[in-house]
């Protein structure tokens, strides 16, 4: 898939700790559509062989170890950092960019400062206290869905449900 699709969704992951976070951010990417994972650091990049990743997600979407963030931004994708910054914009006032690189920092640190500000935009969700990592990125991939022209088709429902599930709402 070209980075210049009208809708490009990318996630990057500054050294993150836990494989089992690392598996419920692959499910999401694969439940929202995003191509790609890229993660610095050892951590995950030890882990992740050992079974976390009980459905074998970084066989399906791209997973890739790499040096530096930045420098794997896709072609003429905004870098978005997310984080608990001051002066961020909050996520239910941002408008997402149709092609989008979002960095997310690790479990026991913060996104590093030159990360921040090499990024286009910095967004933070007004939670009491801090998340965690996996939740914040299937919350951000939420708000994204939620205010694009998403399929509200039955069809889609159809092609989504696990095979024995055929229930109707009405
Ligand atoms: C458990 S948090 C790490 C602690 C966090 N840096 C802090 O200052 O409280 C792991 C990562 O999840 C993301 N995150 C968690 N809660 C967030 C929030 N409310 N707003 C934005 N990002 C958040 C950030 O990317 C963060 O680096």
């Amino acid at each position: 898939m070209s980075s210049m699709n009208k809708n490009f969704v990318c996630i990057g992951l500054q050294n993150p700790k836990s494989a089992s976070n690392v598996a419920s951010i692959l499910r999401a990417a694969g439940c929202y559509g995003a191509s790609s994972v890229f993660y610095t650091g050892n951590r995950y990049r030890y882990a992740k062989e050992f079974n976390a990743d009980t459905q074998n997600m970084h066989q399906k979407i791209p997973t890739i170890g790499v040096d530096d963030l930045l420098a794997m931004a896709p072609k003429g994708a905004k870098k978005v950092v997310v984080e608990l910054v001051e002066g961020a914009v909050p996520l239910p006032d941002y408008q997402h960019p149709q092609n989008a690189f979002y960095i997310f920092g690790p479990e026991d640190a913060s996104v590093n400062p030159e990360l921040v500000s090499a990024c286009d935009d910095v967004v933070y969700i007004p939670t009491h206290g801090s998340m965690n990592l996996a939740a914040t990125v299937n919350v951000v991939l939420y708000d994204r869905l939620a205010k694009s022209d998403f399929d509200r088709s039955i069809e889609f429902v159809q092609q989504s449900r696990d095979n024995n599930n055929r229930l109707k709402a009405f």
